[in-house]
């Protein structure tokens, strides 16, 4: 939804005392162009895909995983999306980035031992390229107040439309 369409939501949520609270809202960030996506050095790194045996792993880490509903969602994005993962010496992965349903990329995380060593740059410009290739459209979600996550898509050739944000929202406590 625009702006806009998020106050009238929240004005006729609180007219009419349902209990609404936004989960998150984000910004879209979408690849119009992957020859925008800057060259990245992954030499010495070792890349793979998820499989069932990360499903855990993945559900610790992600803000809004740890409940059955995440470990179900994430199974399926395991099973049946596209995923891509950086692994150490013993091929345990140490940062990942998987694909919802929608096709949106998400769930970017890298282990904090493992940080700013360039893997999240080189999983999104692999997964970019090969859901670039497969004909799907090339976008994720960032949280507003996720800066870090917005200046690394930016600078990856993201852009966004200022005046969009998805919202994912909590209604009657459902
Ligand atoms: C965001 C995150 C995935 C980055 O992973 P990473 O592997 O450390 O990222 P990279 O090493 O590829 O760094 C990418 C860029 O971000 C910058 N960066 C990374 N962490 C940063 C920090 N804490 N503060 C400022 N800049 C940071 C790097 O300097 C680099 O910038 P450059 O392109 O100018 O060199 C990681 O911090 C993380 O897992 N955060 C928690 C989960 C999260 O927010 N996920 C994203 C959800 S969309």
């Amino acid at each position: 939804m625009n702006l806009h369409h998020m106050e009238i939501f929240k004005a006729v949520a609180s007219e009419k005392d349902v209990p609404s609270q936004n989960v998150a809202v984000c910004h879209m960030m979408i690849l119009e162009d992957i020859s925008k996506l800057p060259a990245v050095d992954s030499s010495g790194i070792s890349l793979s895909s998820l499989d069932e045996s990360h499903l855990a792993l993945v559900n610790q880490t992600w803000k809004f995983g740890k409940d059955e509903v995440a470990v179900r969602m994430i199974r399926n994005m395991i099973a049946n999306f596209p995923s891509c993962c950086v692994v150490d010496a013993e091929r345990k992965p140490v940062s990942w980035i998987l694909t919802y349903a929608t096709c949106a990329m998400g769930m970017l995380y890298t282990l904090p031992e493992h940080r700013g060593k360039g893997y999240a740059k080189v999983l999104i410009s692999t997964l970019a390229k090969r859901l670039h290739a497969q004909g799907y459209p090339v976008y994720c979600f960032i949280e507003e107040e996720n800066l870090v996550s917005y200046r690394l898509f930016k600078n990856q050739g993201f852009t966004e439309d200022p005046s969009y944000r998805e919202v994912w929202s909590v209604i009657n406590n459902f």
